[in-house]
């Protein structure tokens, strides 16, 4: 399983009085609970009857992301909070049902690089029509359809509204849940980078986003890798990034205000920022030994100054005594040694806030 939690919406779309469509969502969260706690998928179950949305009447292009209506709001923050779907959908005159292109419609961005899958049920078809008319439309949405499905033929699957045990079917509803939170966990970084809050970065496809708590275990690994050089050349394993645990990092993450640097999942540099009285404290700038010299460090450096709180007065950072190549970086970037409270065997340097005079 991944680290990290997934949340899919289970969504059912028939609405009508007396639908079959709660029935068999009843019986595919009941079949795959198991499976999503081991997966560390979060189900969450989402009515479109009870979401109850008009028509289509929002007047801008959903792609605008401007949305005049209480329901529009709503209805972009279940969405946009997801990490993927099962739409559990019947067969309507050899398609989808109006509700589903409906809820679809509404949003553009929201269902961005997320994977969907599909539980069908009708009568001759068990809904496979409806599947396949759905995933045409939801490409254009960059939603992306599984190729695992669950088809249930009516006659053959329910007995007074409720689905028979099927132990093939439950096995089905697992694997396509594997499957879901498989290119879901694969697509995180594709959502990432699409994500307004995500800055692009000095490589193509690299962007940058603020690390949290939930990132704590790769920029452990991170910190390991790279402080080794540290050590020695300073001949000292006194190095904290060195030794602390995914929990000690964890802690730190929820007090610091740090970017990490990502490529295709992969976290490629990171530095971390605080306030220290007047002045704005610097640390932990790190870039993964096989991308040095692409200038990702200099980026980092400019973009943890960017953050700095206007009044600040002063960048003030330290590093290794023995650190020549840092010492010379820093130096490079109008760093210059200064007096501020440092560990033993380190320089403390600082710039001011305001550019150096050339
Ligand atoms: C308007 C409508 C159209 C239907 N068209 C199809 C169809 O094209 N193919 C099919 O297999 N079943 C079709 N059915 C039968 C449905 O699969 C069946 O009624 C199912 O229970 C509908 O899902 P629901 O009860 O959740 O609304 C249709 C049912 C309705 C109400």
């Amino acid at each position: 399983m991944s680290t990290n939690k997934l949340r899919v919406l289970v969504v059912t779309c028939s609405g009508r009085p007396g639908a079959l469509g709660p029935a068999v969502s009843r019986w595919l969260t009941g079949a795959v609970a198991a499976r999503a706690g081991e997966l560390g998928v979060d189900l969450v179950p989402v009515s479109l009857g009870e979401l109850d949305l008009p028509f289509l009447d929002e007047e801008e292009h959903p792609s605008s992301g401007v949305y005049r209506h209480e329901h529009t709001r709503r209805w972009s923050a279940v969405v946009d909070a997801a990490d993927g779907f099962i739409a559990v959908t019947p067969e309507y005159n050899y398609g989808m049902p109006a509700t589903l292109k409906n809820a679809l419609d509404y949003l553009s961005a929201e269902w961005a690089w997320k994977p969907i899958g599909f539980v069908s049920y009708g009568n001759t078809s068990a809904g496979t029509r409806s599947v396949q008319h759905a995933k045409q439309v939801v490409t254009t949405l960059r939603l992306v359809p599984l190729g695992a499905t669950v088809a249930i033929r009516i006659g053959d699957a329910v007995e007074d509204g409720e689905l028979r045990p099927d132990a093939a079917r439950d096995a089905a509803a697992g694997g396509l849940l594997s499957e879901l939170a498989r290119v879901a966990n694969a697509l995180r970084p594709m959502r990432e980078r699409a994500r307004p809050e995500s800055l692009p970065g000095p490589v193509p496809g690299s962007y940058a986003r603020a690390l949290t708590p939930e990132d704590a275990a790769e920029v452990a690994v991170l910190q390991r890798c790279c402080w080794v050089e540290e050590a020695l050349v300073n001949g000292t394993l006194d190095i904290p990034a060195l030794h602390e645990s995914v929990e000690d990092v964890r802690t730190w993450l929820a007090e610091w205000r740090t970017t990490g640097l990502w490529l295709d999942g992969r976290l490629l540099g990171m530095v971390r920022g605080r306030r220290a009285a007047d002045d704005w404290d610097i640390g932990r700038l790190a870039v993964a030994p096989d991308q040095r010299g692409k200038g990702l460090g200099r980026w980092l450096l400019r973009t943890a100054e960017a953050a700095a709180d206007p009044d600040c007065e002063r960048h003030i950072l330290f590093t290794g005594a023995k650190s020549r190549k840092n010492i010379d970086f820093y130096a490079g970037q109008g760093y210059r040694p200064a007096p501020i409270p440092i560990p033993e065997g380190a320089v403390g340097l600082a710039k001011p806030r305001t550019p150096l005079p050339v």
